[in-house]
């Protein structure tokens, strides 16, 4: 039988958390028919075992447990394609989302005019319990940058990891989304065909009492990631993007390089411009692997033979970008637009190339 109510948890290291949530769970939804999904990526303690001996008793517990993948956001869309509840709620299981409201939540869906409630910091009666000022103040500019990423200008609080949504409008969403980060709320906003109707419901974010945080700086980078791929990803994938900053970077150092040794060390000016380019080309291979590609990085003895392609592929990236620049060059078009065409075809032959070859990107 279907239940009303399917509660998507992603965890990673909750052992601690898994039990006193779900018994929070089973107060405060009363009557209702309800399952949980907990979504683990391979948790180091012994998170799919709690699951496991608590699901014995409870035919409404299940677990997916994904190997070798990791992210928020993909494991929460991956929970809420395995439900067929036709009301899907993602909430964390550390007990800092409170689940008092999610029978306000389930009316305002049920009842109401709305497919998506959202759990509010922000609203009157919300809270960020016991957030430093610097943490009250990333998420303070998160929000307003997500809020000009959604066009969503009414929405006090498009971060929250705590949302209810009607699933229709999560299916038919679910193939527009980029499932990149810590965001699932954002994509799922920015990625709407139809229109959402939403409601904000405040509750007040609780401390966390055992295991910790996974916030960190990379994800930081990867929320990052998410808006560039919503703001341009339509005309650019954002990697090729990342792929031509860091070239950017790389040719900076490039012409530091070559000024250094040319101008200063008095080397011969062919010299110093192979050493440079060879720098370039190490430093940008580093920074690809672990940005751009960072979800595909190469380490050990890899790395090595990843690096020795790359140069290879981005020899040959220079010898078209040279026949190309002065192809054009030579139908008396400009200097500088020649360059430009050039080493723009020269960056989209190394990042197709090396995106296939290097980082087996299909
Ligand atoms: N499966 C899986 N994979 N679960 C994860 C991963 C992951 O890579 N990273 C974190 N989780 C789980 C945690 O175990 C927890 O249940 C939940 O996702 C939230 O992670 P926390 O590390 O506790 O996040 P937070 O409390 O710092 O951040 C909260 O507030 C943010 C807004 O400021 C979350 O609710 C975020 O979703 C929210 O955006
Ligand atoms: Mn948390």
């Amino acid at each position: 039988m279907i239940p009303t109510l399917g509660i998507i948890s992603p965890v990673l290291n909750e052992a601690q958390n898994i039990a006193p949530f779900l018994k929070e769970l089973e107060t405060c939804l009363g009557g209702e028919s309800w399952e949980i999904i907990f979504v683990d990526d391979d948790s180091r303690d012994d998170t799919q075992q709690v699951v496991a001996a608590l699901a014995e008793k409870r035919p409404n517990v299940r677990l997916i447990e994904r190997i070798g993948r990791h992210g928020l956001a993909s494991a929460c869309i991956e929970g809420l394609c395995s439900s067929l509840a036709p009301y899907l709620v993602v909430m964390d299981a550390d007990l800092q989302h409170d689940p008092r409201i999610l029978l306000q939540m389930l009316s305002a869906l049920r009842d109401g005019p709305y497919n998506l409630a959202i759990g509010s910091r922000y609203i009157e009666g919300g809270g960020t319990g016991d957030w430093s000022k610097r943490r009250l103040r990333y998420s303070r500019v998160a929000t307003l940058v997500s809020r000009l990423a959604t066009h969503q200008n009414e929405i006090t609080d498009p971060m929250s990891g705590f949302f209810m949504i009607k699933r229709e409008l999560f299916r038919e969403t679910a193939y527009h989304l980029c499932g990149k980060g810590f965001k699932i709320l954002l994509d799922i906003l920015s990625s709407a065909k139809s229109e959402v109707r939403l409601i904000e419901i405040p509750y007040a974010f609780r401390s966390r009492l055992a295991g910790e945080s996974k916030l960190s700086l990379s994800i930081a980078l990867e929320f990052a990631i998410l808006l560039l791929d919503k703001t341009f990803g339509r005309v650019v994938p954002y990697r090729f993007l990342l792929f031509v900053f860091v070239g950017c970077f790389g040719a900076v150092l490039h012409l530091t390089v070559l000024g250094t040794l040319f101008l200063g060390a008095r080397i011969s000016f062919p010299l110093a411009q192979s050493i440079a380019s060879l720098v370039a080309m190490i430093l940008n291979f580093t920074f690809n692997n672990s940005f751009t590609h960072r979800d595909h990085q190469l380490t050990g003895r890899k790395f090595l033979g990843g690096l020795l392609s790359f140069i290879a592929i981005c020899s040959v990236g220079a010898f078209v970008n040279v026949e190309i620049a002065s192809y054009f060059y030579g139908l008396s078009v400009s200097w500088w637009i020649s360059g430009l065409l050039g080493a723009l075809i020269g960056s989209v032959w190394n990042y197709a190339v090396s995106a296939t070859l290097v980082w087996k990107r299909r």
